[in-house]
């Protein structure tokens, strides 16, 4: 197995941060990862897991070894009348799970069509996207326990799934390398159409029954003209998460700003607050300062306009947390994750 030193990450995170990793290992199978793990050799070190490098935030160089997953496959493991049970590993890019799905006119994901990155990070923050999650459709994963080498199978009650979270996130971060999901898709699919454009987006399409496959070209539509795309523009995604604040909360700031958006929330008798909002109503909206700035069209977007370190982008959401917090007393969390 190839262990490379001082190794460039620029190219293998969406921000284009220019970060090094100490050591560098690629994984192609569970079989490589455990005897790479059995080694012991890095074990005084420090280790990060890097799928595709689009939820992450490099704000210095990595003093340790980073695990790059590329465990590639995807395999039907069950079948019945009205589902597919679709097992995909974790190095497999996302997007070419959905296209799969989407080519057998298999339901669940056309929502998640173009979220960059891959399979094995997608429970990572219970992906979502237009009215879907992760969640919806997922039974089970396999990931190998770094402590003990052992592969462990996690079912939907072990990952503890919410908005944006699951345990490898909180309680287990840093002690699971996930190897594979298993994702149980609709042979019979009904739609969900309802959330943002996807509806009018159809319309303009000229579709009037939605399909798997229309369904999944509207939101590639949508998302293509809302978000950058990171190959020509440095960015993570949403950057925060959309807080969710109490009722009581959300009736005193709408007294001093009416046209505060809110929609349903997770927690009992909170509603959620979409932070783009917040931070354009701050004036972050299309600002560029220095090497990054916040996207003209999707303020919760912040960008690597060429040469920013991962220091500069985390000082501009500190500065946005603050200019939040001071106007409208909440407090952003961002999405990305901070190395
Ligand atoms: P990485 O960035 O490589 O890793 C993310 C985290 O997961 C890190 O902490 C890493 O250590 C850990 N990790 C990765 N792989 C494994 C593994 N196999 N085992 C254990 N830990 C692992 N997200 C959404 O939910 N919805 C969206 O609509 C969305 N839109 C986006 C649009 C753009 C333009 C971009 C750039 C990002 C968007 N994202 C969105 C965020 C991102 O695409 C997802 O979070 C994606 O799942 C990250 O996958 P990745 O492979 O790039 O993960
Ligand atoms: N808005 C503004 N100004 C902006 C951006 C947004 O006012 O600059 C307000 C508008 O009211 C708009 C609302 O925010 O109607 C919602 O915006 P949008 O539909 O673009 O969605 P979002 O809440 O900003 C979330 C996810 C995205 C996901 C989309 C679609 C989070 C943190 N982000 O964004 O996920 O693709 O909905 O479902 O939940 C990601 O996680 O990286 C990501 C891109």
């Amino acid at each position: 197995m190839l262990i490379e030193e001082d190794k460039s990450l620029k190219l293998l995170n969406t921000f284009g941060i220019n970060a090094f990793a100490k050591y560098f290992v690629e994984i192609d199978s569970s079989d490589s990862a455990q005897s790479f793990f059995a080694e012991r050799k890095f074990n005084s070190e420090k280790r990060l897991i890097l799928g595709g490098g689009s939820n992450i935030l490099f704000t210095q160089n990595f003093d340790g070894i980073v695990i790059k997953n590329n465990i590639l496959g995807i395999e039907i493991i069950k079948e019945d009348e009205e589902y597919v049970w679709v097992k995909a590993s974790a190095g497999t890019i996302w997007h070419q799970l959905v296209l799969y799905a989407v080519a057998n006119n298999w339901g669940g994901i056309e929502n998640l069509s173009l979220i960059p990155g891959l399979c094995g990070a997608a429970p990572m923050q219970n992906i979502g996207a237009y009215g879907v999650e992760l969640k919806d459709v997922f039974i089970s994963l396999e990931a190998l326990n770094l402590e003990s080498n052992q592969i462990q199978l996690f079912d939907h009650a072990d990952c503890e799934f919410g908005y944006r979270e699951s345990v490898f996130k909180n309680k287990s971060k840093n002690q699971f390398l996930i190897l594979s999901i298993t994702l149980k898709l609709h042979k019979k699919p009904t739609y969900n159409i309802s959330y943002g454009a996807i509806e009018t987006t159809l319309e303009h399409m000229k579709i009037m029954e939605p399909t798997v496959k229309s369904i999944s070209d509207a939101v590639i539509q949508i998302r293509s003209s809302k978000l950058p795309n990171p190959a020509e523009l440095g960015n993570a995604g949403s950057f925060f998460k959309n807080p969710e604040i109490p009722k009581e909360q959300h009736e005193q700031l709408q007294l001093q700003y009416p046209l505060l958006p809110s929609y349903k929330g997770t927690a009992f008798n909170h509603l959620k607050i979409p932070a783009g909002w917040l931070i354009e109503q701050c004036g972050w909206k299309g600002k560029v300062v220095g090497n990054t700035g916040s996207h003209k069209f999707q303020a919760l977007v912040l960008v690597n306009y060429g040469n920013a370190t991962g220091d500069e982008i985390f000082k501009l959401a500190q500065d946005i947390i603050a200019s939040v917090k001071e106007k409208f007393g909440v407090v952003l969390t961002p999405e990305v994750n901070l190395v």
